[in-house]
């Protein structure tokens, strides 16, 4: 059966084709004005998405060397997301899949960062643990199986992305912060500066707090000290969130026995967490599993693998299904 996924909860635009579990073709565009105006602005991702979403599908389909007609399934993201951009792609999904007489499947978009590995191999074996890290979610789910997964720690204010956005903004880097941070950092001390280290009990993240320490040190430099400091600050910041990443994942570990883990979600790209995983895997004999870099970000493909093995559970959407923003449980 040939899958037409579609992505678009927040600020890009993307679609793949998949002939049962294997991938064809993912294409994605990524929405720039944002980066003008410091973030996100909900209605100009809704617009953009809009714009540009019939002509990714159309190139996805081209690539696959699909036909429309061929199609056995349209997946798209039902949530969690922005309102508008989840419409947008709705729409287009319900549109399509009445207009080809075909079923419907939306598809929990945290549910899809972690399915995101099993595009290609390697692929983690059940149960594993996914320490899922993006832009709005930080988690730490238990993966037994497709259809059953259970987040058992996850973020009580801002998520790992955002604290790297956030911080970023702080030292006037342009939006996303995350992807400029990891560059910088690789290139600074990260021992030049101290940062508390999140305090929370048990299996959940909070970084508000570092964001406000990080606010207070960088407001006491003046403006060249800042521009001087810039990498060893990026340095600095950047372990200090990939320590409290990993210190909860090794918690996790302890108490579920599981030593399968992986990462996703933008932040999985980030180089000192992949480094940090790997070295923490070689102390605690964990196996670890990270995605290639393009299902890390948001894209298509990891919704399509998804709907796959939902559809193969018999799953189906409804006309009558709606967008969900806030996240539901897994
Ligand atoms: O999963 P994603 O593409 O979108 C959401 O679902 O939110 O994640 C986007 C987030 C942004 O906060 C971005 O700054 C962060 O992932 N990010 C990174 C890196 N690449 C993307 N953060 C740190 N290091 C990176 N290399
Ligand atoms: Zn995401």
């Amino acid at each position: 059966m040939y899958i037409l996924a579609m992505e678009t909860s927040c600020d890009d635009t993307g679609a793949a084709v998949f002939a049962d579990g294997t991938l064809l073709s993912n294409v994605n565009a990524g929405q720039l004005i944002h980066s003008e105006w410091g973030g996100v602005v909900p209605e100009l991702a809704s617009r953009a998405h809009q714009a540009t979403l019939q002509k990714v599908v159309a190139k996805a389909l081209g690539e696959a060397k699909v036909a429309k007609d061929q199609l056995g399934l349209v997946a798209y993201t039902q949530g969690p997301g922005l309102l508008g951009s989840l419409l947008v792609g709705q729409s287009f999904a319900k549109g399509l899949a009445m207009a080809l007489d075909v079923p419907l499947l939306g598809v929990n978009h945290m549910q899809a960062h972690v399915m995101a590995h099993f595009i290609e191999a390697p692929m983690p074996k059940y149960p594993f643990l996914c320490l899922t890290v993006s832009g709005g979610h930080t988690q730490i789910v238990v993966v037994r199986a497709a259809d059953d997964m259970e987040t058992i720690g996850e973020t009580r204010d801002d998520a790992a992305g955002e604290a790297f956005d956030k911080c970023g903004k702080i030292l006037g880097l342009p939006y996303p912060a995350g992807p400029i941070i990891d560059a910088r950092a690789q290139l600074g001390d990260a021992s030049k500066y101290k940062l508390p280290k999140p305090a929370m009990e048990g299996l959940d993240f909070s970084f508000s707090g570092l964001k406000t320490a990080f606010l207070y040190m960088v407001q006491k430099m003046d403006d060249a000290t800042k521009t001087a400091e810039t990498n060893n600050l990026c340095a600095s910041l950047q372990r200090t969130i990939v320590s409290a990443l990993l210190e909860k994942v090794a918690l996790a570990a302890e108490q579920t026995g599981i030593r399968q883990i992986a990462i996703a979600g933008g932040v999985s790209a980030n180089s000192g967490l992949r480094q940090a995983l790997r070295e923490m895997a070689i102390m605690k004999g964990w196996e670890t599993y990270a995605p290639s870099m393009a299902y890390c970000t948001d894209n298509a493909a990891m919704v399509g693998i998804a709907a796959y093995y939902m559809a193969q559970k018999g799953q189906r959407g409804h006309l009558a299904d709606v967008p969900f923003v806030r996240n539901r449980p897994l």
